[in-house]
């Protein structure tokens, strides 16, 4: 099976809302996401992933709609459990949702959810999104008592935080990477689908491609740093490459449809 790649499309909103977030009337407003979920998508992307945050600080509400009506892929929505946002979610519907856990000091999604101290709060969101078919995934440090808690809420989905193995290096990195293939393994022999993101990028993505089980990886941060240089499309056609080395023909066409 191939790994599949969810194109994280945040930061393309954060250059849009650097010049434009105070003036949202402007003629020029550039670049947009959707834009860019298409290009990622000719690129092979499997899914476009998109976080609304409470602060809006980049990807805003209007894009989640359009993203939803645009793209041919699925989308996976990461939110942070709250209210306001779970009404926004259940009128759009995504394929896939990532609850996160969001504060609004945060650079970017900086620790995983604590399944375990907030199960009476993440319980009723997992079940209204479950009732409406969306696929449900908890985004976690890869640590058993979490996997035990995620399974306890019914969610058919874990992403593991890839996040600490990606800051480490040396002897603490191969023991983040084992900690990484614990906590798949026992995700998978619970039954529960494993992902994985934060932190990713092109050279230490080999590693994480030894995840048993693995079936999704979102990476966002390093695939648009580098389609600065070399345009999304082939910045995410060079990530999927490195997910699955068989997937393009030498004249550079998708064998997987
Ligand atoms: N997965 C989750 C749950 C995230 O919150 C993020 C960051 O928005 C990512 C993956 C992508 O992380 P990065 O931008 O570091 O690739």
């Amino acid at each position: 099976m191939p790994i599949l790649l969810g194109v994280n499309i945040d930061h393309v909103a954060t250059v849009r809302q650097a010049r434009y977030a105070r003036n949202a009337g402007s003629i020029n407003i550039e670049p947009d996401p959707v834009e860019a979920a298409l290009a990622a998508e000719r690129g092979g992307a499997a899914g476009i992933t998109a976080h609304l945050r409470q602060d809006r600080r980049h990807i805003v509400d209007r894009d989640i709609f359009r993203l939803k009506e645009a793209i041919s892929t699925k989308l996976n929505l990461e939110m942070g459990n709250t209210l306001e946002i779970v009404a926004i979610v259940l009128k759009v519907l995504p394929a896939d949702v990532c609850l996160v856990p969001e504060s609004r000091e945060e650079i970017t999604t900086e620790g995983g959810l604590d399944c375990v101290t907030h199960r009476s709060l993440l319980e009723p969101t997992v079940k209204a999104l479950r009732d409406v078919g969306i696929a449900v995934s908890l985004f976690i440090d890869p640590a058993p008592e979490q996997i035990a808690a995620a399974a306890a809420l019914g969610a058919p989905v874990v992403e593991l935080h890839t996040g600490a193995y990606a800051e480490a290096t040396g002897t603490a990195r191969d023991a983040e990477l084992a900690r990484l293939i614990r906590a798949a393994k026992l995700a998978a022999e619970t039954g529960i689908q494993v992902n994985a993101g934060h932190g990713l990028n092109y050279t230490n993505i080999g590693p994480i491609l030894t995840l048993p089980k693995l079936v999704e990886l979102n990476i966002g941060h390093s695939i648009v740093s580098r389609s600065l240089f070399v345009g999304l499309e082939q910045a995410t056609r060079e990530m999927v490459e490195l997910l699955n080395p068989q997937v393009f023909n030498t004249d550079g066409d998708l064998r997987l449809s």
